[in-house]
């Protein structure tokens, strides 16, 4: 049952030797949709091998000519949105419009960064010695990186010897089920810019559209072996791939296995975002009809909210990447912190606005769609219950048919509930009240999670003051936790990440320094 799917190594489509294969479960029929290789240890020595090759020659390859190569595929990308898109919603039921959404934005992330490479990657730096006390001019460092002006010689001439960014070689990239396009592109746009190979391994739900995607790349050009994409099961490739002594940089997004591969990867540049419970700071003096909109945008979806006039906006603003998919974003809104005295004005518009949300299948393009696995359902029906147990007031009735959750707002949330600490990746969000702003932000710090937060006020001088203390890696004004735009910078502490992502500083991160010094006699 499923179409099978092959992986790509070589620059080829290949059966595995295993003779086996992983299953992916529509999330709506809950029937096996597709099939995809269960990949061998071996096959992931064999692709380490190829790219670690192909990437020789690639980091010596003009970075005018990386970069075509990369517009090349992101065309591309954007004329199979369709085709990709379907496997989104077959994959993970992602909702259609979504799905479309997600391969458009993933196809102007690989533009932006093949621009923002040429420019950061093409400039230089010239430091003479006596610039520092005590020297005298006798030492020039050239640390120059590819000359844009020479793309017509065709060649890197003068100053090619002196890098200032050099690649680090392999990267590994390891995506999410939640956007197993954009969040593959995001890792693999910057290596390759950057003069590195790339391993894929995509998340197993989700696998055929990251598989889609690097059939695009393919389409492109690329040379064999630079890019490959494996797939198979955590259990017998996972950690193979995450301490391959191959593997020069891993990106990695997605829940707590990012720690444990902290902890197991060798000593080697790690880009990860894990978790988020990202906290909705309500504060007295707040729009609450713009909290309330944007409480929904960001803890579950927002189509169909705003008035119609707002339309352009939301399409601006889908495309600026904050795409809704039942709280499975890890920069949902995952607690509202509500001042007391604004409490019933919020939860009663956030309802009005819950009420109007459209729940069903991914094809019929709703709002809340299956979550992507029944274990996460039962998961999140964990911590509803629990909540319900402790006394949580409940805004709608708990409604549950296989994998899809009816959204639930729970007021009352206390902090010895589970749901006001873990993270559900789903449609239920918890209202907690309080008294003081102050305790407020001892409740998001209290986290063990610091990705994003958001504050609801006029008064800027607060926002900045809250801002400042809440321990996140992005803080929100006015607005509900995002991602994107893809080329701002995107980083969370504690257990939500290590480093920061956004284009220009993945592409940064994905480089080395060397300098060369010219020593005068
Ligand atoms: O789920 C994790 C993503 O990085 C969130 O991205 O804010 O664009 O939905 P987003």
């Amino acid at each position: 049952e499923g179409e099978v799917f092959k992986y790509y190594a070589d620059g080829e489509w290949k059966t595995s030797s295993s003779g086996k294969s992983v299953p992916i479960i529509n999330p709506t029929t809950r029937k096996t949709q597709y099939r995809v290789q269960a990949c061998t240890q071996e096959e992931v020595n064999k692709v380490m091998e190829l790219a670690k090759v192909a990437q020789k020659s690639w980091a010596k390859t003009p970075l005018w000519k990386r970069a075509e190569l990369l517009h090349k595929a992101a065309a591309i990308l954007k004329e199979h949105k369709h085709p990709i898109a379907e496997c989104l919603v077959k994959e993970i039921a992602k909702p259609a419009k979504d799905a479309v959404s997600e391969v458009v934005r993933s196809g102007d992330l690989v533009s932006y960064c093949a621009e923002e490479g040429v420019r950061i990657l093409g400039e230089g730096k010239f430091l003479v010695s006596d610039s520092f006390p005590g020297n005298e001019r006798t030492k020039y460092c050239l640390t120059s990186k590819i000359v844009p002006k020479f793309r017509e010689a065709n060649i890197q001439r003068t100053f090619a010897a002196w890098f200032l960014k050099i690649p680090l070689g392999l990267v590994l990239a390891i995506p999410p089920f939640n956007y197993p396009v954009n969040l593959a592109v995001s890792k693999i746009a910057p290596a390759l810019i950057a003069g590195n190979s790339l391993v894929l391994k995509p998340p197993t739900q989700g696998a055929v559209a990251a598989l889609h995607m690097v059939y695009c790349f393919h389409l492109a050009g690329f040379p064999k072996g630079l890019i490959s994409c494996v797939t198979g099961k955590g259990s017998e490739i996972g950690d193979f791939l995450t301490m391959h002594p191959g593997v020069n940089c891993i990106s990695f997004t997605g829940g707590d296995t990012g720690i444990a591969i902290s902890k197991k990867a060798g000593m080697i540049p790690l880009q990860m975002e894990l978790g988020g419970k990202d906290a909705c700071i309500v504060l007295e003096d707040a729009d609450v009809d713009l909290a309330a909109a944007n409480i929904v945008k960001g803890g579950f979806s927002y189509r169909q909210i705003f008035c119609p006039c707002f339309t352009f906006f939301l399409h601006l603003v889908n495309n600026l990447g904050n795409l809704p998919h039942n709280g499975q974003r890890c920069t949902a809104v995952k607690v509202v912190l509500v001042m007391e005295s604004v409490a019933d004005t919020l939860v009663e518009k956030v309802n009005a606005k819950v009420a109007k949300l459209t729940v069903g299948p991914p094809e019929d393009d709703c709002d809340i769609t299956p979550v992507v696995t029944e274990s996460s359902a039962n998961f999140i029906e964990g911590l509803v219950k629990d909540a319900k147990e402790k006394g949580a007031t409940f805004c709608q009735e708990y409604r549950r048919e296989g994998n899809l959750i009816w959204p639930l707002l729970l007021d009352h949330v206390r902090p010895d509930m589970r749901i006001a600490w873990e993270e559900p990746f789903g449609p239920v969000l918890p209202v907690i009240r309080i008294n003081s702003v102050e305790e407020g932000i001892h409740h998001c710090n209290a986290s063990n999670f610091g990705l994003q937060g958001c504050v609801f006020t006029k008064d800027i001088n607060k926002a900045i003051l809250i801002s400042d203390a809440m321990e996140t890696g992005t803080v929100q004004i006015n607005s509900a936790p995002a991602r994107g735009p893809d080329h701002f910078p995107f980083q969370g502490i504690k257990d939500s990440g290590i480093g920061s992502q956004g284009i220009t500083n993945s592409i940064n991160m994905m480089t080395k320094m060397k300098s060369t010094v010219i020593n005068l006699p």
